[in-house]
């Protein structure tokens, strides 16, 4: 028996040795910020490693002039090139949408609205191989989360199915990505 326990003792100790390695390699291979398939977050220093895949602009209601919020998207260094040659986001590329509140003036061009306040981003992670069968944050081919502003590393999403999924239905058949949006993917 006590040699069972060893034995047992043993091989998690090697587990642990072997996954310690694995992390460690692994974060050799993903430097600190950056993100990996495995984690969600907002991507270190993004606005100026990603590329810019475009912008929306959600109207204020009925009655107010401008918009309310405008939404800036990202995406992860190459996918926008890879994008246009396969029709696809290729594994692990990262989607970040910027919610911002707005301020509305005149201005020589007309009534304009700008990006004001952060409220916080949006993240998709590409996971064609649905790798994360027990979490909730990941699912149908991509890893999903929101950020509040100032919390880049810390989503307050629990379950993207209800958090998410439902207002992405109409972008289903094309990956769950709202793609009309962005002139560049056009080819
Ligand atoms: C209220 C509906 C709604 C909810 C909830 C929602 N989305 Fe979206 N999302 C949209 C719409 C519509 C767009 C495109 C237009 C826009 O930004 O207003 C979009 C765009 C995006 C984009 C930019 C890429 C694209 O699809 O065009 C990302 C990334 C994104 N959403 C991620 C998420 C994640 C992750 C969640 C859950 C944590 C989520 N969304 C929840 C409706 C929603």
């Amino acid at each position: 028996m006590k040699k069972h326990i060893f034995a047992v003792a043993a091989t998690a100790g090697l587990a642990a040795l072997v996954s310690g390695i694995f992390v460690m390699s692994s974060s050799v291979a993903q430097p600190a910020g950056l993100v990996s398939r495995d984690s969600l977050r907002v991507p270190e220093n993004y606005r100026m490693r990603y590329e810019v895949l475009g912008t929306w602009a959600i109207a204020a209601d009925a009655g107010t002039p401008g918009a309310k919020e405008m939404h800036n998207v990202f995406v992860s260094p190459g996918a926008i090139a890879a994008y246009r040659k396969s029709g696809k986001w290729k594994d692990g590329t990262v989607l970040v949408k910027e919610v911002y509140g707005t301020s509305t003036g005149n201005m020589t061009t007309g009534t304009v609205s700008h990006a004001d306040t952060l409220k916080g981003w949006f993240v998709m992670v590409k996971d064609s191989k649905n790798s994360h069968p027990g979490s909730k944050l990941w699912g149908d081919g991509w890893g999903w989360s929101w950020f509040d502003a100032g919390k880049p590393t810390q989503t307050t999403s629990t379950d993207y199915h209800t958090d998410c999924q439902g207002c992405h239905i109409p972008a289903k058949n094309t990956d769950w990505i709202y793609t009309q949006g962005y002139p560049v993917l056009k080819r």
